[in-house]
């Protein structure tokens, strides 16, 4: 991969943005279940990259998972570093991006894992396959879009457009089309690459059937609409059963935190019926659920259920060996130097920490036993209880630290996370590194410890990498630690990450990290 700037036109005005090769969105990767992928990746632009594989386990190959300053230190200007790594039991779509600061805005693309070889899908074999990927465009350099924000300690802009593989088009200027043929059925890999927005999805007139999602199988359901958070992908089938036309496809924003702001950015595309030659305009129009359609996003959410078959069974933890409660949100802290109202600026925690990241990287710290740059004392619950969902406490003020919580090695851990409504109730894509986990319970206002866990699902939850927890709610999952190293768990909303929303596990057996762990690789960014 050569990490370029290349000059890039959309909403009528250029800019040169960070590429993977020159593309946007960047390149497919395709592997096999089983394969070993070994990608080098060429920094030739100034500012400094490096390359996540998100949703893939890595397992004992934390060298090579990517987020700056957790696992590796970033790839500076003019140096190369190779990601090595197997596919083990993994297949399906998942996506790569960039993991240091908002580089991911335009540096992302997907990862499809075929089965092994001879192994069927557990689903009628598609004709053919489509990867849709959903995004964001800013006019302005996202990079300067967070550095403003930073100084001013104010939320930064909203982008411009959202956008169906690259291209944005509006209401009945569609940029973007895909030919299908009449009869055939189509698999759907849809990745949400957004910063900062959960999408919905929806494709005019035709129904579609959820197959797949994070790359784990799902049992089959029938929706005519998606919700899709950042870092999330989710396989549909699409049969072409309908007239021959031009059916319009739309992603659009999911959210329903208060106030509602009236977010009119649609992105559409056109599926276009082989034959049918005029332009790439929709005939046949739909409407995206209104944005703060919680309804319609609980109902999917709640469709999704693991295939639990007997090849693919769900392993749910039932013994519990760590059983935590974090709570995710944001608050304000002062800052003498921004300009915002009373000198405050706006952080995430996790638990009342915002996380500090390091200056060289937790992984290397661990394997090199070099002290003093985190400590183990990430706090099991957040220091002061309350009702999460009703008035914030009075005090807002988070304690820093780049804090991180240490699992046994091979331990079964259930954590709940609950989200805190400290300026206001918002949701919160949690995308955990190193692992699957089985998204058990969810619910709104207080996780109650005593009666909620009596209605987990602990039979056929859906696994994931990344889960909303719900605006002014909680949700439960569960996973085994069966994967030495230091691994990150953050909201995938940008902007919340960069905030401080974010914090790490450490899975070690207390032996030393040298047994565990592959050495890392010579060409290993130094920071
Ligand atoms: Cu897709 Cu840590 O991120």
């Amino acid at each position: 991969m050569q990490v370029v700037r290349k000059n890039t036109t959309r909403l009528c005005s250029s800019k040169a943005i960070v590429t993977v090769n020159g593309k946007f969105p960047g390149p497919t990767l395709y592997a096999r279940e089983g394969d070993r992928v070994v990608v080098k990746v060429t920094n030739h632009v100034k500012v400094n990259v490096t390359i996540h594989w998100h949703g893939v386990r890595q397992l004992r190959t934390g060298w090579a998972d990517g987020p700056a300053y957790i696992t590796q230190c970033p790839i500076q200007t003019g140096e190369s570093y190779v990601y090595n790594f197997t596919i083990i039991g993994q297949r399906g779509t998942l996506l790569w991006h960039a993991h240091v600061n908002w580089l991911r805005s335009t540096v992302h693309g997907a990862i499809v894992i075929l089965p092994k070889r001879g192994v069927p899908y557990p689903f009628p074999e598609p004709d053919h396959e489509l990867v849709v990927i959903l995004g964001e465009w800013w006019k302005s350099d996202t990079e300067d879009v967070i550095n403003e924000a930073l100084k001013s300690g104010l939320a930064p802009n909203v982008s411009d457009a959202h956008t169906i593989n690259g291209f944005p088009g509006t209401v009945n200027v569609s940029n973007c089309s895909t030919q299908v043929k009449s009869g055939k059925t189509y698999l759907l890999r849809i990745i949400n690459a957004a910063l900062n927005e959960e999408l919905f999805f929806k494709i005019a007139g035709h129904n579609l059937t959820v197959v797949e999602a994070d790359a784990s199988y799902v049992k089959p359901f029938k929706t005519d609409t998606l919700l899709i958070a950042p870092g999330q992908t989710t396989n549909v089938l699409l049969r072409a059963d309908r007239v021959p036309g031009k059916y319009m496809v739309v992603a659009s924003t999911f959210s329903d935190s208060p106030p509602v702001a009236v977010d009119s950015m649609i992105a559409t595309a056109t599926l276009h019926y082989v034959g049918n030659t005029l332009g790439d305009t929709p005939t046949v129009l739909t409407t995206p659920p209104p944005q703060n359609a919680t309804q319609a996003a609980n109902k999917f959410i709640n469709s999704l259920r693991s295939i639990n078959s007997k090849r693919y069974p769900a392993q749910v933890p039932v013994i519990i060996d760590h059983s935590l409660f974090f709570t995710v949100g944001l608050g304000v802290n002062p800052c003498p130097s921004c300009k915002a109202g009373n000198r405050s600026r706006v952080v995430g925690s996790i638990n009342n920490v915002t996380f500090v990241m390091p200056t060289i990287a937790l992984l290397q710290a661990h394997y090199f036993n070099v002290s003093g740059v985190f400590t183990t004392d990430f706090p099991t619950k957040p220091p002061f209880e309350f009702n999460y969902s009703g008035n914030p406490p009075t005090n807002l003020g988070t304690t820093n630290g780049t804090r991180i919580y240490r699992l046994k090695f091979n331990a079964t851990v259930q954590l709940v996370l609950q989200g805190t409504g400290l300026i206001a109730p918002e949701s919160h894509p949690i995308h955990l590194h190193g692992f699957n986990f089985f998204a058990v319970g969810k619910g709104i206002r207080n996780y109650d410890p005593k009666n909620d866990p009596k209605k987990f699902n602990l039979v056929d939850p859906v696994e994931r990498n990344t889960i909303g927890v719900p605006t002014g709610g909680w949700v439960a999952i569960r996973f085994r630690a069966d994967n030495p190293g230091i691994w990150f768990l953050h909201c995938h909303f940008e902007v919340h990450t960069t905030w401080g929303l974010k914090m790490a596990f450490l899975v070690d057996n207390g032996k030393d990290p040298k047994q565990n762990l592959i050495p890392p690789p010579k060409d290993l960014p130094k920071c």
